[in-house]
């Protein structure tokens, strides 16, 4: 028998997160495709014996359907990320984050998946002049990527609307925890705090440093992508998916060499094109609509992945 669950980007960060989320709740199998191009397969390590892994392109309509065939539920995260590659190099990020989502949801409806479930991005708010922010505000992408990942919001519920796909879009603040690549340049700023601060050398902030995230724990984010593929009455919709707290780059290293008992001041640089100043999510509609708790506070979120990276760069 086929998986009834796709996880795509299911060898990546926070796609292997949601790979265990439901192998942990009782799933007998999941499917996972992922090319390679940003994940791992020692992500799947410790539940590989009930993945079964597709290394496939997202933009190939053909082995999706075959692989969507039977599936319940698609949770689709395979994408290029990063605001400065989006920038650096927008062609690729482009191509796969709008058609390979394309790709996705007409797989998905033409294999008769109940429900996709989206990993947008909260980058697509730009800079708002009020925080926190929510679902109804206008959108203002900074950057190619925010724009193609509202793009992706726009196509699913036009898949509801239209051809009657389910799907739910989350839009995903700053996650961080175990497993995030510290490799790249265009790597996720805490999982670079991480190696700086095992490594006992100072980061570069881009700007005063003063610019802040919600930064939400990857548990928690996969929590909620189970979350909404579960929830009845909500095809179509948008949701946050952050914790809803707010800090500064200066405060979370200033947190971190504490944990350390270490003083290593920051380096500090230019700002970066098509960064958002200010993010944090007004959680209220996830939290009464489809039951998002959070269980991770920052500083446990920090103490758990600071543990883990020990661990792993031993
Ligand atoms: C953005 C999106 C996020 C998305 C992610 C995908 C916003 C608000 N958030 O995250 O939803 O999932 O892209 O990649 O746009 N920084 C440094 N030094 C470094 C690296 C980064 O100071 O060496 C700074 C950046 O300039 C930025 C902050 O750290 O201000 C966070 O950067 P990053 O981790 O790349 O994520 P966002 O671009 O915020």
């Amino acid at each position: 028998m086929k998986p009834k669950f796709v996880v795509t980007g299911g060898a990546g960060f926070i796609g292997s997160a949601v790979v265990r989320a439901l192998l942990a709740e009782g799933a007998d199998r999941v499917a996972v495709v992922d090319n390679l191009s940003s994940g791992y397969l020692a992500n799947l390590e410790q539940v590989q014996d009930r993945v079964e892994t597709h290394v496939a392109d997202i933009r190939d309509y053909d082995e999706l359907l075959d692989i969507f065939t039977g599936a319940r539920f698609v949770w689709h995260l395979a994408a290029i990320p990063s605001v400065p590659r989006s920038i650096a190099d927008p062609l690729p990020s482009h191509d796969v984050n709008i058609n390979g989502t394309f790709s996705v949801l007409r797989a998905a409806h033409d294999a008769k998946v109940e429900r996709v479930v989206y990993a947008a991005s909260s980058s697509a708010y730009g800079d708002t002049l009020v925080l926190p922010k929510i679902e109804t505000m206008t959108p203002h992408p900074k950057s190619p990527y925010a724009l193609q990942k509202l793009v992706g919001e726009y196509y699913c519920n036009l898949f509801t609307e239209n051809f009657g796909l389910e799907t739910v879009a989350l839009r995903f603040f700053n996650v961080y925890g175990p497993r995030q690549d510290p490799s790249s340049a265009y790597s996720g700023i805490l999982s670079l705090f991480m190696k700086h601060l095992l490594a006992r050398t100072s980061p570069t902030l881009f700007g005063d440093g003063n610019q802040s995230r919600d930064f939400t724990y990857v548990e928690d984010v996969a929590a909620l992508c189970l979350k909404a593929a579960r929830t009845p009455g909500v095809a179509g919709r948008m949701y946050n998916a952050g914790n809803g707290g707010r800090y500064t780059l200066n405060e979370i290293w200033a947190m971190l060499q504490q944990m350390e008992g270490v003083s290593l001041p920051p380096h500090y640089g230019p700002p970066r094109a098509g960064d958002v100043r200010d993010s944090q999510a007004d959680t209220t509609a996830a939290v009464t609509e489809l039951g998002h708790a959070p269980r991770f506070t920052m500083e446990q979120g920090l103490r758990e992945t600071l543990a883990w990276y020990r661990n792993a760069m031993v």
